[in-house]
Formats: C-alpha cells, structure tokens, sequence
C-alpha cells in the first residue's frame, strides 16, 4: 500500500514488531537492505537509527525522489534500481533485510529468495505483506483503490497477495529459520484527522500480516 496509508501507529513503531524494532541501539551500525524501497520511506526511518542502508527498488522516478530527499535530510543512504529477483547486491553483504508493502508486487516470489543469498548468515528478513482471503481483497482493492481512490486502480494484484502459511512455507524452504506463529496481524485501526487510514497492530493476520524470518 502506498506511503502514507501505512503509517503504523507510534505505538507499535516502538515494538520489536515493526522494521524500526529490528534495530536496537547497540545494532546501530548494521548494514541494511531496504528492498522495494519506493521513495525511502523506511530507509530514513533506519538511517536515522543508525544503519547503514541501501535502498533497491525498480522504479526510477521514486529511486530519484528518494536520493533528492536523503540529501536535503542529510543522510548518507545509496540508492540502486534493481529488483528483489535479482537483487544487484554480492553474497552475504547485508546484516537485515527490510521489505515493506513489497512481497505482493513481485513478479515472482520463489526468486526472492535472493534475498537468502544476500543476507549474511543469522541475518534477518522483517516484512509485511497482505493476506489471500476475501476480506482483504475487499479492503486492498475494492475499499482502497475503487471506492475510496487512495491507491491507484491496479495498484494491487489480489493473486499475488501471500497466505501466512505459504510465507511460512516459502521460507522455510529457502533457507530461512521461522518460529511458528511470529507473524503478527496488522491492519486499519482508525483514521487520522486527514481521514487516512492509521494502521497498526490487530490480533488478527487476516488482511495484513508482519513477520521475520532469521537466515540459515
Ligand atoms: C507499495 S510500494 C512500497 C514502497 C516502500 N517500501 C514504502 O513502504 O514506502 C511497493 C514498492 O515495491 C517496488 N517493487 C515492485 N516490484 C518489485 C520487485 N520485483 N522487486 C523490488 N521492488 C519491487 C515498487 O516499485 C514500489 O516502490
């Protein structure tokens, strides 16, 4: 989902269950990959916490307004065009790999286990992504992109979205070490004085769902 719906409240920010939670102080100068980057959104987030942070991403024009942005924040992140199937990084380089909103647009999710490929071992993968149900086709396409037009129409390829059981599947598969049920829900949790949508932590993974997974 684009930027500025995914605000997660600040609340859950400070949890161990956010992107940011990955790095705790004494982490501070772990390398970083922000893979699907867009235009840096969490790549700042993780560059203010002290990482050293790559940003990848096939879009050119964000990639741009993104290495615009760093500068005028003064943050010294790099930014390279590249996709997560063939991600323009060597072997075992990264400390963490971050993927916000982005397992759901990938052409194909069983080569992104380059991911694995690029991580150094014990490195970690936090993502989030959104459920295959009825429900969050409901909200992602329907309520997002054709009622409400927050979310360019297409912007979402229901078939494309990820059940937590083949997540959990899919890793395990290629490398990566997942404890049963650390995926936590997430979804909308109220609306802002603006009326966007804030989410945040739910019981529930049945729309969106945030989890990691720790390299072989
Ligand atoms: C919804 S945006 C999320 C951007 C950013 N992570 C954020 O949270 O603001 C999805 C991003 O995934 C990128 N993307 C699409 N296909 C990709 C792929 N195969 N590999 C890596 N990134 C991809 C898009 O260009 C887009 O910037």
């Amino acid at each position: 989902m684009v930027g500025r719906l995914t605000k997660i409240s600040a609340t859950s920010c400070q949890s161990s269950a956010s992107p940011l939670g990955i790095l705790r102080p004494r982490d501070s100068d772990l390398e970083v990959l922000d893979l699907g980057c867009g235009g840096g959104f969490m790549s700042e987030a993780l560059a203010r916490r002290g990482a050293c942070v790559t940003g990848i991403d096939p879009c050119i024009a964000s990639l741009e307004a993104a290495r615009k942005h760093a500068q005028s924040q003064d943050l010294a992140i790099v930014y390279h065009e590249g996709v997560g199937e063939n991600i323009p990084l060597d072997n075992h380089s990264v400390d963490r790999v971050v993927c916000v909103d982005v397992l759901e647009h990938v052409q194909d999710l069983e080569k992104v286990i380059e991911i694995r490929r690029v991580l150094r071992p014990y490195g970690i993968l936090f993502f989030d992504t959104i459920n295959r149900n009825r429900l969050s086709r409901l909200l992602a396409v329907t309520v997002l992109e054709s009622v409400l037009k927050i979310v360019p129409c297409g912007a979402h390829d229901p078939d494309k979205f990820i059940r937590p059981m083949e997540m959990q599947r899919h890793l395990q598969r290629n490398g990566f070490a997942v404890e049963p049920d650390t995926f936590v829900g997430m979804g909308p949790i109220g609306v802002n004085r603006r009326l966007d949508f804030v989410f945040g932590l739910s019981p529930v993974t049945w729309i969106m769902y945030l989890g990691y997974a720790i390299a072989n």
